[in-house]
């Protein structure tokens, strides 16, 4: 196994070394070594809602891993290593672990060893919800054995100085059963609630809520940046709002959005218009 996962970063390499000798199979070749990519995107997010005890706090978010073909085990420690060298202090996985549930269960399995100074979080994705509802004891079990706490339908409270964070995940929008009520509920006595549901699509819902959105700031995944994307439009939209949430910052509802391009591809290994990442906010407090 360990020598077949080489021999696919090895064939990476080789893509690259062809493309750069033989420059008419770019078109070909260029979208299968784009997906083999990585961008850690790092910014600085300044809100005046931010409380000023939780000034510089460090959040990571990776989405989207879609461990098995391409993706496999030493991409899965590469990852791991890239998110833990970023020393952030939660770290957020955005969910979509593997293809489906028991792909996701074996990703943590491989035990990647995410860390982080306060906590690692998961959301569940739609991929995770694939398959009957045994597995998902299993698979918040495998993520625990690794150390990630799971969110579902839930919040992980910090709490400083008498000023309160949350950080917030339903199920999954299109496989799962979402509770937005309870986790709004939750997060009533937060200063700020980060929001990270695996997909976008769940927030409109959330505008529809007595008050408004309970989050200052959502952060999801799912949508891939489109894999593969021409002038900012999918060629083919994992969202029921197409290109609404397609990839990077939006505000609605006086929310703040970040939507991932995530880590992994699913169906076919390309990526076109829309690089992998993973992300590193810099969390500050406006004056
Ligand atoms: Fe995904």
């Amino acid at each position: 196994m360990k020598r077949k996962q080489k021999k696919t970063a090895h064939q990476v390499c080789l893509l690259g070394r062809l493309m750069a000798k033989l420059p008419s199979t770019w078109p070909v070749l260029y979208p299968l070594y784009l997906a083999a990519q990585l961008d850690t995107v790092e910014e600085t997010y300044a809100s005046s809602q931010w409380p000023r005890e939780f000034d510089g706090l460090k959040i990571a978010f990776a989405s989207d891993i879609h461990y098995g073909f391409l993706l496999g085990e030493e991409r899965v420690k590469q990852l791991a290593e890239r998110i833990n060298a970023l020393h952030a202090d939660i770290v957020l996985l955005g969910g979509d672990y593997g293809e489906h549930s028991t792909g996701a269960v074996k990703f943590f399995q491989l035990r990647p060893g995410f860390k982080a100074n306060i906590a690692v979080l998961g959301a569940f994705g739609n991929h995770d919800r694939v398959l009957p509802e045994e597995n998902m004891e299993k698979l918040a079990q495998a993520m625990r054995d690794d150390g990630v706490i799971p969110v579902l339908n839930d919040a992980y409270l910090l709490s400083r100085n008498g000023k309160q964070i949350a950080f917030a995940s339903t199920d999954d929008f299109f496989n799962g059963t979402p509770d937005l009520e309870k986790v709004a509920g939750l997060c009533k006595n937060a200063d700020f609630t980060v929001f990270f549901p695996h997909n976008p699509d769940i927030l409109p819902e959330t505008q529809d809520m007595p008050g408004g959105p309970f989050y200052q700031l959502a952060i999801c995944g799912h949508t891939h940046g489109g894999q593969v994307a021409v002038c900012g439009k999918a060629i083919k939209s994992s969202s029921i709002y197409r290109n609404r949430f397609l990839s990077g910052w939006f505000k609605e509802a006086g929310a703040d959005i970040l939507v991932s391009n995530g880590v992994g591809t699913s169906g076919l290994p390309v990526r076109l218009g829309a690089r992998p990442q993973i992300h590193l906010l810099t969390m500050k407090t406006k004056a």
